[in-house]
């Protein structure tokens, strides 16, 4: 597809057919020089699609994992559709077999898509419920497993979609017309079904009458913010300057942005949140210019299982991410790399959560629960 074509709805991933169908994805690592979609007709696709970032954000990764449960049976057992009459037989000889497999290859299937990336706790929380309706549905025949797993993806998918609009709505309350809001990484719509959570807030925003520019760090060392938020807020029309993720002290330190405002990838039940790496160095220099720090998130984002911070894994990417940027090398051959993907921003610095249930403030363990419906 051209790139001066705007494109202001994207659809982030999409299934097409039946239970025997498969899923389109935008392959972010192509943008924002190219927009095309990659087809995913195999588990092994989806899951080195997941590992490489092609499609990335937390509750894009989780609907992603959704639906690869369905693509993984559907390799298990089989053809799906139901067979002739005349080969009755030959057909219980060849669904029985299948059947007996289902069990194992679930786990199997759920094990691979939970073994991709580590620290977004809505690709667990997808494959939980995916597992639980799978169960429900045991004495079922495959055929109707797979459709019922099916719609649980689409409900989650739908659900994303549902939330994201709510995090927008509640969200633009806390922004004023005129002001300027620094994001950093992507959680936009290329990170959900369509539309994003912290650059939710900014749409619904920006849909309400008010003027806001965004600051984009660029997010090093895959530039999430320059490659995928530029890109977003550009195609929706909305002011947009990318700066180098080592600039932002002085934009804050100049008085040039009123609020900073990032998504999350895991929320533990005190309000610690991990986002991308640079986050915590933001919240810290937000806290020093007495700026507020909000962090946007559906409730598949909270991991109420574990007390703080300290506990969510975090993952730890190839060097050669930092070392060669686009293929080139920009550091001496065998160099030693830290190059974690997340960091963890404890939960005092954070202003506020915006959850599509409502504004978590102050963040602590007892408002979380009190929001979430659970003490
Ligand atoms: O490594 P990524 O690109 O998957 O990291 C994404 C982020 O850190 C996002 O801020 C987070 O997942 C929230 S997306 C709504």
């Amino acid at each position: 597809m051209e790139m001066h074509k705007v494109i202001q709805h994207v659809e982030t991933l999409r299934w097409c057919g039946g239970p025997d169908g498969y899923l389109e994805l935008v392959d972010q690592t192509l943008l924002p020089t190219e927009f095309r979609y990659l087809t995913c007709r195999d588990l092994e696709t989806l899951c080195e699609a997941i590992r490489q970032l092609r499609v990335r954000g937390a509750p894009a990764i989780g609907i992603a994992a959704a639906y690869g449960v369905v693509l993984g049976l559907q390799q298990a057992t089989g053809p799906l559709h139901p067979p002739l009459v005349s080969q009755k037989n030959s057909v219980e000889k060849s669904v029985q077999p299948a059947k007996a497999a289902f069990g194992p290859r679930l786990e199997e299937v759920i094990g691979a898509l939970a073994s991709t990336r580590p620290t977004a706790v809505n690709l667990f929380w997808a494959l939980e419920r995916m597992r639980r309706r799978a169960l429900a549905l045991q004495d079922q025949p495959i055929p109707v497993i797979l459709e019922s797993l099916l719609q649980e993806a689409k409900a989650i998918h739908e659900e994303d979609r549902q939330m994201c609009r709510a995090i927008g709505r509640h969200g633009q309350e806390l922004l004023s017309d005129g002001q300027s809001v620094l994001t950093h990484c992507n959680a936009g719509g290329l990170a959900t079904a369509d539309y994003g959570t912290a650059l939710a807030v900014i749409y619904a925003a920006v849909e309400a009458g008010k003027r806001i520019h965004v600051y984009v760090d660029e997010t090093r060392p895959l530039w999430q913010g320059a490659r995928l938020t530029a890109w977003e807020l550009q195609q929706r029309s909305i002011p947009a300057t990318v700066l180098c993720d080592n600039a932002a002290a002085s934009l804050l330190q100049q008085g040039r942005v009123q609020a900073v405002i990032t998504g999350a990838d895991r929320i533990a039940a005190n309000g610690d949140v991990a986002n991308k790496i640079g986050t915590y160095g933001l919240a810290v220099l937000a806290a020093a210019h007495n700026i507020p720090f909000y962090v946007a998130a559906p409730s598949s984002t909270f991991d109420l299982a574990i007390a703080d911070g300290s506990q969510i894994p975090i993952e730890h990417r190839p060097g050669r991410e930092v070392t060669h940027p686009l293929g080139r090398p920009i550091a001496p051959e065998g160099v030693e790399v830290y190059n974690p993907a997340f960091d963890v921003t404890t939960a005092r610095l954070v202003t506020a959560i915006i959850c599509e249930r409502g504004v978590i403030r102050p963040v602590c363990r007892a408002e979380i629960a009190a929001c979430l419906g659970e003490s």
